[in-house]
């Protein structure tokens, strides 16, 4: 227990209701300690309390009811409450503006919101995606001749599979004192396997890093498509081929939508820090923001869309979760209303009430794109009469502009005898570890 007399809670998180905010308190709560999860979203909070989680997260299920039965994790409105633990940990979003640059100073605006909550003797780590050099200018902001302890503490898991990485995945940490860095070190060893110190600036390129590493790989697969679609070729088959038995190779994505609140705007902020010269993250974003122009450009010159019913399979901007934000489905919708097209959303998790179900829409539609691969759209059959559009390969059956390989049913290469004679033969097999990375 962390708890000191004159704090109620050991860890107080600010944007404690949201998905990076939500699984880090119910982690930290699984491990004994007394968190408050501070939010506006008062809805969300509604559903916490009676221990039910707002979004999908593997596994945080069961350890909410858990952790809230043992009275170890609680919900407030109050700002006083930043005021009542040793740790605030920040998790508010930090979106970049409509420029595509990062909003700093709405963040140490929110800091200067919540100031007389905060005191000197606390530790303050900074969780939210941030960019370079903000926790030093929230250090001038704070600091009034007092020393002041702040450190960061990037987050690093993959939405819905948090509950896991958290267990999984070492945490970098940086701070601006000893103590900053050393509290913090203390705090997330009680949930991490390992942890890595590093200085303030390596943190932070750390994270943009990684998120624009991620970003520009999926940019080279959707990249990779286009030139194999306009070649007639099938990506996923080259892909596949690529990578059976040659390790160089192993980690290339399938094409797909890069969407989601995270990618595009940390490679943005990365842009803007190396002002406006990185000049891969810009790419990258053409590339990946242009994947709806390019399917719906090839759909044009085949159909008048204007006649054309087109149903989108998956508006979550990843598979097996609900969330929707920035999601590349509804960009490829808008297009494809622009150009005339009746337009048909579905989706295994999200709801939305102008959503109708995956049968619904296959039976309405002339046209089936699957945009994002939810497990439970693998192997569905599409009628032969319906033209498919499948970036992973899932689906079965449609009439497909190119001969796309159905990847659960694969070709494999087997030697007979010996290496001198060797050909390729169809094997109705399952591909092993196909993991679709998003
Ligand atoms: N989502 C991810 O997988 C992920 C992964 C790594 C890093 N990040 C970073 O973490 C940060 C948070 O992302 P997120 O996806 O959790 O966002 P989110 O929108 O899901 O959560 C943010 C939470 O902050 C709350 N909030 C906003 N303003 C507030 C205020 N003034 N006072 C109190 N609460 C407030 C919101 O109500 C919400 O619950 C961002 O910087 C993001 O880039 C996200």
């Amino acid at each position: 227990m962390l708890t000191k007399n004159n704090t109620i809670y050991d860890v107080v998180i600010i944007g404690g209701l949201g998905h990076v905010g939500l699984p880090l308190g119910i982690a930290f709560a699984e491990k004994g300690l007394k968190v408050c999860l501070y939010d506006i979203d008062k809805n969300n909070g509604e559903m916490v309390k009676k221990g039910q989680m707002p979004f999908i997260e593997y596994g945080a299920q069961e350890i909410l009811e858990k952790v809230l039965k043992a009275e170890k994790l609680f919900i407030s409105f109050d700002t006083k409450d930043i005021s009542k633990s040793k740790y605030v940990i920040v998790t508010i979003g930090t979106p970049v503006d409509e420029h595509l640059t990062p909003r700093t100073r709405a963040f140490l605006e929110f800091f200067e919101s919540i100031r007389e909550y905060l005191t000197s003797s606390q530790i303050i780590i900074v969780r939210s995606t941030v960019y370079p050099n903000t926790c030093e200018q929230l250090l001038r902001m704070l600091s009034n001749g007092k020393s002041w302890h702040i450190a960061y503490c990037p987050e690093r898991i993959t939405q819905g599979y948090a509950i896991k990485e958290l267990r999984e995945l070492p945490q970098v940490i940086a701070g601006l004192s000893d103590h900053a860095i050393n509290s913090a070190a203390a705090l997330f060893s009680l949930i991490a396997p390992k942890i890595i110190k590093t200085s303030m600036g390596e943190a932070e390129l750390v994270k943009l890093f990684s998120n624009a590493w991620r970003y520009i790989q999926f940019s080279m697969a959707n990249q990779f498509y286009m030139i194999s679609h306009k070649f007639g070729v099938d990506y996923e088959r080259v892909r596949w081929a690529m990578k059976e038995g040659y390790e160089r190779a192993a980690n290339l994505p399938s094409a797909g939508f890069a969407a989601g609140p995270c990618l595009l705007k940390d490679t943005m902020q990365l842009a803007a820090f190396d002002v406006n010269n990185f000049l891969l993250g810009h790419a990258a974003m053409m590339v990946n923001e242009g994947l709806p122009n390019f399917i719906v450009e090839n759909l044009k010159k085949r159909y008048d869309l204007s006649e054309k019913k087109v149903g989108i399979l998956g508006m979550a901007f990843k598979a097996d979760i609900d969330d929707t934000r920035d999601s590349l489905s509804y960009k490829l919708g808008k297009i494809l209303r622009f150009n005339g097209a009746q337009v048909y959303y579905s989706d295994e998790f999200a709801k939305n009430p102008t959503f109708i179900s995956k049968e619904k829409l296959i039976e309405n539609s002339d046209v089936i794109i699957v945009a994002i691969p939810h497990s439970n759209y693998k192997g569905i059959v599409i009628p032969e009469s319906k033209e498919v559009v499948d970036l992973w390969g899932i689906v079965k059956g449609g009439k497909r502009e190119l001969p796309q390989g159905y990847i659960a049913s694969e070709y494999t290469s087997v030697n007979f005898f010996n290496s001198a004679f060797s050909q390729t033969v169809r094997i109705n097999k399952p591909l092993k570890n196909k993991k679709f990375l998003r």
